[in-house]
């Protein structure tokens, strides 16, 4: 049985202030066990917002990083910044970053063979824009996709990676796939992983879909066999929010 996981992903969102706040309120909340808990602040937030979550089970992630450790890249942030601000995972080609920052499938490999290489659990994003799922593309997409950031990795580095499914046209926009086509493509990706890693490697991934997922989604949502929790992005700025998708999550 893989653990649900639910991460949520504040963008550029909230002070360090407002995210202390968030993560008291959310440490001090009754979480249910049985689900893994990560919260993506931004940079400025992560060395705080880990103080707060010390003896906690709620886990700390941050939403990109650099390969390399450390040279003359302006305005950049590496896996060892990371990690020595209290993170255990890491967003890698989130949807943004390709759209707006000009990342390729290529850049998120040499982040994810760094992000491992660094002990740290990457968060693979992948998924169609709504042009290329109108057009009968979304298989092939998300299999390029997957193949480009996870090239030249063995089964054993395979094992240790989450995978989020968030399609494009879903991100932001209120409208979810329905829990029937984001099943479909988890379990594509499942099998994808498995022609690549091997079935034992594929069983063990958590798949995560993601794209306007909300209390009221959540549940209908985890209860697919290849939906394995959720990377969470507007929902998970409200504490009340956040925890009723956690609880969902936790139900499966
Ligand atoms: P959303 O974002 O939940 O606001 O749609 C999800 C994401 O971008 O990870």
């Amino acid at each position: 049985m893989r653990e649900p996981v639910i991460a949520g992903n504040w963008k550029m969102y909230k002070t360090t202030g407002q995210a202390v706040q968030f993560a008291e309120e959310l440490k001090a909340a009754d979480l249910p066990g049985g689900c893994r808990v990560v919260i993506c602040p931004p940079f400025t937030a992560l060395h705080a917002v880990a103080g707060i979550l010390k003896g906690s089970p709620v886990e700390l992630g941050a939403q990109n990083m650099h390969h390399l450790e450390e040279g003359a890249f302006t305005g950049e942030v590496s896996p060892l910044m990371i990690r020595d601000a209290g993170c255990r995972y890491v967003i890698l080609g989130h949807s943004e970053r390709r759209q707006y920052f000009g990342e390729t499938y290529r850049g998120v490999n040499l982040k994810v063979v760094s992000a491992l290489e660094h002990r740290l659990v990457p968060i693979v994003c992948v998924g169609e824009t709504l042009q290329e799922r109108e057009s009968g593309r979304t298989e092939e997409v998300v299999s390029r996709q997957l193949a480009g950031s996870l090239a030249g990795l063995e089964a054993g580095q395979a094992g240790r990676l989450i995978i989020a499914y968030e399609p494009v046209w879903a991100i932001g926009t209120g409208r979810t796939a329905s829990a029937a086509d984001a099943q479909q493509v988890n379990r594509f990706i499942r099998d994808l992983l498995a022609e690549s890693f091997g079935r034992d490697t594929a069983q063990t991934v958590p798949i995560l879909y993601g794209g306007s997922v909300k209390p009221d989604n959540a549940a209908e949502l985890m209860a697919r066999p290849d939906i394995d929790g959720a990377l969470v992005g507007g929902a998970s700025l409200d504490v009340g929010g956040f925890t009723a998708i956690i609880r969902a999550a936790a139900g499966y």
